[in-house]
């Protein structure tokens, strides 16, 4: 997507030999656009576990990529052993989202138990994270064409009022590798000149609408209001929300999803005031081996002072933290919650819109019907 009108992906390679994998500096939105260079494995761990990037397909794009950077560091004699080990650090950063696993695996089974010279071996690493790379880029365009359909839909049943989209946390390009999933049919309905607004919820602890989905929005031109994460019901309740639109860092077999916690909050209120919920996610963000969201998806719990805590500017133009309770008070920081599949309307994947159940998914990944 475009910043300041130059055309940018949120991950790269970059240096003479592509060497380096250079990100957007997520930390530093929507006060400041730096990019930040990763050169070692470990960068990539620590700017994955910090949230230099963040959002299910950017992570597992990152990882992808820092397995790039960790062929290039493996020993000759050694290469599969360091790989294998290369991908366990990656997947201890964050457990949540399943892209990240998802990106890993793929690595390790095109790039362990094969012949040939360590330097061949690295390219094919380079090769296999761009084309992770790509994928994900593709997908989520993908999903913005399916998505526009449904607000196109819902323009027509408003007679060409503007049609007004609830959306929790950052599933924009930000959080992939371009286009984003819950706002890719947001950016493809603005461009074909249908009359959008989105309520954008500010995600506390982290502050990923505010900070991230707010900044991404402006800077497309898309009308946009900030509210408290607490209005998403009031809203409903009075008729000003038309449909809400999600991301997702794992969705099971049958249909559960695991995104940014308050999600679930915003899909019961959705339920009983009849709102449409629908969930935007591609296709390597399904964990096959999932049934039940509740029992089985590991909930990512972060630092509590994340919750103590707010970053912001001030009036002077400094970025400041400030404690925001007592001192002494104790705080818990889960990342992620669980909807379970029937309070969701739908999910927008890259092959479709599927219903939220193992049967309505498997019609578009018929290839995953045998359980494993
Ligand atoms: O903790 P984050 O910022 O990595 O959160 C993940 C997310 O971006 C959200 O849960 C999002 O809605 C789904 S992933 C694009």
């Amino acid at each position: 997507m475009n910043v300041n009108g130059r055309r940018y992906r949120t991950i790269w390679l970059a240096g003479p030999d592509k060497g380096l994998v250079r990100i957007i500096n997520q930390l530093l939105l929507p006060h400041q656009f730096e990019t930040f260079d990763l050169h070692t494995l470990e960068d990539v761990c620590r700017g994955i576990q910090d949230m230099y990037v963040r959002g299910a397909g950017l992570i597992g794009a990152a990882a992808a990529y820092g397995m790039y950077l960790a062929a290039r560091e493996a020993g000759d004699a050694s290469f599969d052993e360091d790989m294998v080990h290369a991908g366990e650090l990656l997947k201890h950063t964050r457990p949540t989202a399943s892209n990240l696993a998802w990106a890993v695996d793929a690595m390790l089974g095109l790039l362990t138990g094969r012949q040939g010279r360590r330097a061949q071996k690295i390219e094919a690493a380079r090769f296999a994270a761009e084309a992770i790379a790509a994928e994900d880029a593709q997908s989520c365009r993908k999903i913005g064409r399916y998505g526009l359909d449904l607000i196109l839909a819902a323009a027509e049943r408003k007679n060409g009022e503007v049609v007004h989209i609830l959306t929790h946390c950052n599933a924009g390009w930000l959080a992939f590798v371009d286009y984003g999933t819950a706002l890719s049919p947001v950016y493809a309905a603005f461009d074909s000149g249908i009359a959008v607004h989105v309520w954008v919820d500010e995600t506390r602890p982290r502050n990923q609408g505010a900070a991230l989905t707010a900044w991404e929005l402006g800077g497309h031109g898309v009308p946009y209001d900030l509210i408290p994460d607490n209005a998403g019901g009031h809203l409903m309740q009075h008729g000003m929300v038309d449909l809400v639109i999600t991301g997702a860092d794992r969705v099971t077999r049958r249909g559960d999803v695991a995104n940014k916690i308050g999600t679930y909050l915003k899909a019961l209120a959705a339920k009983e005031n009849g709102v449409p919920f629908y969930v935007a996610l591609p296709s390597s963000t399904f964990d096959w081996n999932m049934r039940d969201g509740l029992g089985e998806i590991p909930i990512e719990e972060r630092d509590p002072e994340e919750v103590r805590w707010v970053t912001g500017k001030t009036t002077d133009g400094r970025i400041e933290s400030v404690r925001i309770c007592p001192d002494s008070t104790s705080a818990r920081n889960w990342g992620f919650d669980v909807t379970p599949a029937c309070c969701i309307t739908g999910l927008i994947t890259d092959r479709g819109i599927a219903e939220p159940s193992e049967q309505g998914i498997l019609k578009l990944y018929p290839e995953q019907r045998c359980v494993p």
